[in-house]
């Protein structure tokens, strides 16, 4: 029985605890993390307990309910107070958003049939044949459209069953501090405070933003009966809707009590924060992209010249039908770091048509860089072709030609580099040591072979065209080398590029012949008969300054010869160390005597 009494009382107790609490609700979420809501659409709650009503999808709702419904005792008049803080973050701060949150008392949590835009997710588009709905909102629209042939700016509204708002306002608070209105942003992104509160007769809307306190004036008063809207129960929550234009919009807290008593106070500083839009558009001051621009100009203009510094520095000239000589081409930024940019401690040699470099290559390979300046475009391909043909040229007593290069107004020869320097150094400028009869026996027979491999060796014969002392180089080895093939062509500044085959080559070397029959393999022999003099007379060619009989050296030999004086000609450095009876000399002057002889009228 005891126990029986008991139970029976402590259900009674439950039972009107829970009618009590009923009719005493109230509560308070700060962030909505342990909320009890219902919530449909796009509406979710967020880790960290911010509510979101939509998100930035165009065209959709959504919706969030206090899930417990309210009871309307026809005794009692219908009262609330409720306070909330909402925020409408558009997709970029400044830009328009959309469309705009409302405050609902519905009989029913089920809004599905709620339009998006301008409906806000509670009303829908009319049909015929719906009955107009129980329900009362108030609107915070954040879109200007003409809405039901009214314009309609962002503003404040309530609504009762009937999209087109009976009270509407420009948001804004009344400050007493200042005394007057202050306009809000609602698209501002910042936390907005509404109240809404209603005795049974009388519904006040308030707004703030979140760092005023509640104004003491409302922003709208409307005398309304609830009892005649509603019948028995209702419910309390938010709606939100998205448009052609859309917004994230979140509600951050949300106090609410049926008496205006016990509303507790929402904690500010506890809510959750809204994220506002990444790309906050930087309003850069104009003062700040000139300076930015200018940097950019500046680095373009730098880079631009470094572009064209290096341009010019390692600049060359290309054509289309210097594809073949490919291997032979080397690059002027190569032959550049060989020569240590062409500076004066590499230069080995000095003559009218140019300059000679020592340099080294990679791997230790040392080449002579003969630069030489040349305007002439015309002729350059046959030039840069013999030139490439005497490369290929192999033979242990030619100074082997490695390659070109061409620039502007310049082209550049890279060939074997000799280490003792030309014969002409030793024959004319003393360099020591002075060259011994055998040495210069020696050296003779060297060129004579090479001459010989040049007219006889190649598949066609090749001419050299300026055999003379300062062409010939001394290997390491001390051997004669004859090198710059071809060149007299280009050392001449009368001569054209393009008839390297006319007359050239240097005073005293040049058959007689030359002027009226053109170059042949017999001029190069002729040029060395004057060389073989040159070699053994210890003399150059033509030397002015002596007296007329000794002038011209060949005419000079040919004098003493005849009056079998030949030995007076020799190179008085040699002393009495030379052999008078040297057969391989004799032999080849007695050719040479027979070849001038040949000519002779022509020349003396
Ligand atoms: C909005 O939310 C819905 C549902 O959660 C999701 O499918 C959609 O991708 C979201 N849209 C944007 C723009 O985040
Ligand atoms: C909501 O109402 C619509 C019609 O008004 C109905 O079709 C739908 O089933 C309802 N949804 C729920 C969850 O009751
Ligand atoms: C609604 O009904 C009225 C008459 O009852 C009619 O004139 C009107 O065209 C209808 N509208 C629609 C959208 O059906
Ligand atoms: C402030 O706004 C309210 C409501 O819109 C209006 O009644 C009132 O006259 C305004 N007060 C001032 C000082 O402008
Ligand atoms: C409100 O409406 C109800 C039902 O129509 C009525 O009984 C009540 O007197 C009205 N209250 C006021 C204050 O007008």
């Amino acid at each position: 029985m005891d126990c029986r009494l008991h139970l029976v009382l402590i259900f009674s107790c439950i039972y009107l605890t829970c009618l009590s609490s009923q009719q005493e609700t109230r509560f308070v979420y700060n962030g909505f993390d342990q909320a009890n809501l219902f919530t449909d659409g796009l509406a979710k709650i967020l880790p960290g307990g911010l509510l979101q009503l939509t998100n930035t999808t165009e065209r959709q709702t959504g919706h969030a309910f206090f899930k417990q419904p309210f009871d309307l005792a026809p005794s009692e008049s219908l009262s609330f107070y409720t306070h909330f803080v909402c925020a409408l973050v558009p997709p970029k701060l400044g830009a328009d958003g959309g469309h705009g949150i409302a405050f609902v008392v519905s009989p029913s949590m089920n809004l599905s049939n709620g339009s998006p835009t301008q409906y806000l997710g509670v009303f829908s588009i009319p049909t015929n044949g719906t009955s107009s709905p129980h329900l009362l909102v108030i609107e915070l629209d954040t879109v200007s459209t003409i809405e039901f042939d009214v314009l309609e700016k962002p503003h404040v509204g309530i609504s009762v069953n009937n999209p087109l708002s009976v009270e509407s306002a420009l948001p804004s608070y009344f400050s007493s501090a200042l005394g007057n209105n202050v306009s809000i942003n609602l698209l501002s992104g910042e936390p907005i405070q509404v109240w809404v509160d209603y005795d049974g007769s009388l519904l006040d809307v308030s707004l703030a933003p979140i760092n005023i306190k509640k104004p003491n004036r409302p922003l709208m008063s409307r005398s309304i009966n609830l009892s005649e809207i509603f019948q028995d129960e209702i419910f309390f929550g938010f709606s939100a809707s998205t448009g052609k234009l859309t917004s994230n919009q979140y509600i951050l807290g949300w106090s609410f009590s049926r008496s205006k008593e016990l509303l507790q106070t929402l904690d500010l500083s506890k809510l959750p924060q809204a994220p506002l839009p990444k790309d906050k558009p930087e309003k850069l001051s104009p003062l700040l992209i000139g300076l930015v621009v200018l940097l950019v100009i500046l680095v373009l203009i730098v880079l631009g010249g470094l572009y064209l510094y290096r341009r010019n520095k390692y600049g060359e000239v290309r054509e289309s039908w210097e594809k073949e000589y490919g291997p032979h081409r080397f690059s002027y930024k190569s032959l550049y770091k060989a020569t240590n940019g062409f500076s004066r401690d590499g230069l080995i040699g000095r003559g009218g048509f140019g300059e000679v470099y020592k340099g080294t290559l990679p791997l230790n390979r040392h080449i002579a860089v003969k630069r030489l300046s040349h305007d002439a475009e015309q002729g350059m391909q046959q030039f840069v072709a013999e030139v490439v043909t005497m490369g290929s040229l192999q033979h242990r007593n030619l100074v082997t030609l490695l390659g070109y290069c061409r620039r502007k107004g310049e082209l550049l020869l890279v060939s074997e580099y000799m280490p003792c320097g030309s014969l002409d150094q030793y024959l004319f400028h003393n360099r020591n040591p002075s060259l011994s009869w055998f040495q210069r026996i020696s050296i003779l027979n060297d060129i004579a072979s090479a001459i010989n491999y040049l007219h006889t060796g190649a598949r066609t014969a090749v001419l050299h065209r300026d055999i003379k002392a300062s062409n010939v180089m001394l290997d390491s080895e001390g051997n004669g080398r004859l090198g710059d093939f071809g060149m007299a062509g280009f050392h001449d500044p009368r001569a054209n590029l393009s008839s390297t085959a006319a007359a050239v080559g240097t005073i005293g070397y040049m058959a007689p012949e030359l002027m009226t029959m053109g170059t042949s393999t017999k001029t190069d022999v002729y040029a060395f008969g004057a060389f073989i003099l040159e070699v053994t007379c210890g003399r150059r060619p033509v030397e002015p300054e002596l007296p007329e009989e000794k002038q011209y050296l060949v005419k000079w030999v040919f004098e003493c010869w005849r009056r079998d004086s030949l030995l007076e000609t020799r190179d008085q450095r040699l002393g009495g160390e030379f052999v008078s009876e040297e057969r391989t000399l004799a032999r080849f002057l007695t050719i040479f005597s027979r070849y001038r002889g040949f000519y002779a009228s022509v020349i003396i």
